[in-house]
């Protein structure tokens, strides 16, 4: 089978990674370190042929790619701009929600700056403050002062920070307990859920500092055994399939489920209509057999296989560039991946890289994404951070608790 991977960042490079094991993988545009793995061309997504395509980000199916290549009859994995919005538009997806009653955080939509202060007030606890569009995974402000959440709605709706996807808001109360991150696999009607992850938002040690894309993910939970998916299949992925199948909508792709397991139960936090980057990193190279079968499957609505994960665990450590998440830093030379790599179970994923005169360089906010499996998480993770400790680029920023004191697990 020829697989098409559309995208260059980390989450592109997992996905050709597995994909390779079992199928050709071209990707488009790729990246520095898919193009060591499988061939990458700059040919646009419709002018190639293949198999199967899989597309890594949420931007592109916003904006109907899916749609526009099974026009040209192909077989595409990830959703079309009708369900893309799941993830395109937070009030499309809370109104969503509200329709068939899945839990999640009491909120309200605005525009306007006043009014949107008067429910601010209304709230018991910490604020949430969340663009409506697409915002890289940044969108997000969470504080406990009333004065830093009213200065950041003002901010949003001036658009300057985020410019129109901030002209609308979203206002949540703020919900609390461990987040999970559950990756379904949906082909239409059917729904069947992967291996649970659990992601690292704030950039600093502590979740401390800004919300980031992710600075890091471990795989398996172990918060959350089968009840807990079970639970959330049941009462959250499952219903959210059948009332995309009443409003005609035709859902093959992943169904990213981020939730809060909150002293009340799972509630949802978000949709994402693509793989959690990093947490594809974690859960797909647990992932035992056939993805390419696997992931045809749903692209054709006829998912029959039970996806299966191997015994082992794996912790992904984010390498971030200087300023991230507020900014980036391109063209500081990298070393060590190859190093790093000698260090047994690890793979270095590329999220952001260049060659520049001939040297490996930074090309965005988040670099690297170092990937460890190993018998425990403690062994993956002390694996991960031997291979981190391998590699620099000047301003190289990372978490030095992922898969820490929260997993229960001891150094
Ligand atoms: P989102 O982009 O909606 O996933 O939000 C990004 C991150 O912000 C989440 O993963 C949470 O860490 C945090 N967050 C979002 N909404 C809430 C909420 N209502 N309560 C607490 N934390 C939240
Ligand atoms: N890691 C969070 C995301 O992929 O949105």
């Amino acid at each position: 089978m020829k697989t098409v991977v559309v995208g260059g960042d980390g989450r592109a490079h997992v996905l050709a990674h597995v994909l390779a094991r079992t199928s050709d993988v071209v990707a488009t545009p790729g990246n520095p370190g898919i193009a060591s793995i499988a061939t990458c061309v700059a040919t646009p997504p419709e002018e190639i042929d293949g198999d199967l395509f899989v597309i890594s980000a949420e931007a592109p199916l916003v904006d109907g790619l899916a749609d526009r290549l099974r026009a040209q009859g192909k077989r595409v994995f990830g959703p079309g701009a009708d369900g893309a919005r799941l993830e395109g538009s937070k009030i499309w997806m809370k109104e969503f929600f509200a329709a068939i009653g899945i839990p999640t955080a009491r909120h309200g939509a605005f525009d306007d700056a006043d009014e949107a202060i008067e429910f601010l007030k209304t709230l018991p606890g910490g604020y949430v403050v969340k663009t409506d569009g697409l915002a890289a995974g940044k969108g997000v402000f969470v504080t406990r002062s009333i004065d830093e959440a009213v200065a950041d709605v003002v901010d949003k709706l001036a658009g300057t920070t985020f410019g129109d996807a901030g002209r609308r808001i979203v206002i949540e109360e703020e919900m609390t307990g461990p987040e999970l991150s559950i990756l379904a696999v949906c082909d239409g009607t059917r729904v069947v859920p992967l291996t649970p992850a659990q992601d690292f938002k704030r950039i600093g040690d502590g979740d401390t500092g800004p919300n980031t894309g992710g600075m890091g993910a471990y795989s398996p939970v172990p918060v959350a055994g089968k009840d807990i998916v079970d639970q959330v299949l049941t009462t959250i992925l499952e219903p959210t399939v059948v009332e995309l199948c009443r409003r005609g909508i035709d859902y093959r792709g992943v169904l990213y489920a981020g939730l809060m397991l909150t002293p009340e139960g799972p509630k949802m936090v978000e949709y994402n209509v693509r793989f959690g980057d990093p947490e594809a990193q974690v859960v797909l190279t647990r992932f035992d057999g056939d993805l390419a079968a696997f992931l045809a499957e749903a692209a054709d609505g006829e998912l029959l296989t039970e996806p299966r994960f191997t015994d082992t665990a794996a912790v992904t450590v984010v390498l971030a560039g200087e300023g991230y998440p507020a900014s980036s830093v391109p063209g500081e030379v990298i070393t060590g991946i190859d190093e790093a790599e000698q260090v047994p179970g690890v793979t270095v994923f590329h999220a952001a890289t260049a060659w520049a005169d001939g040297a490996l360089v930074t090309a965005g906010g988040r670099v690297l994404d170092v990937t460890a499996t190993g018998s425990t998480i403690g062994e993956a993770r002390r694996r991960a951070y031997e291979a981190v400790a391998r590699i620099g680029f000047r301003g190289m920023q990372f978490r030095s608790d992922i898969a820490g004191e929260r997993t229960g697990v001891s150094s």
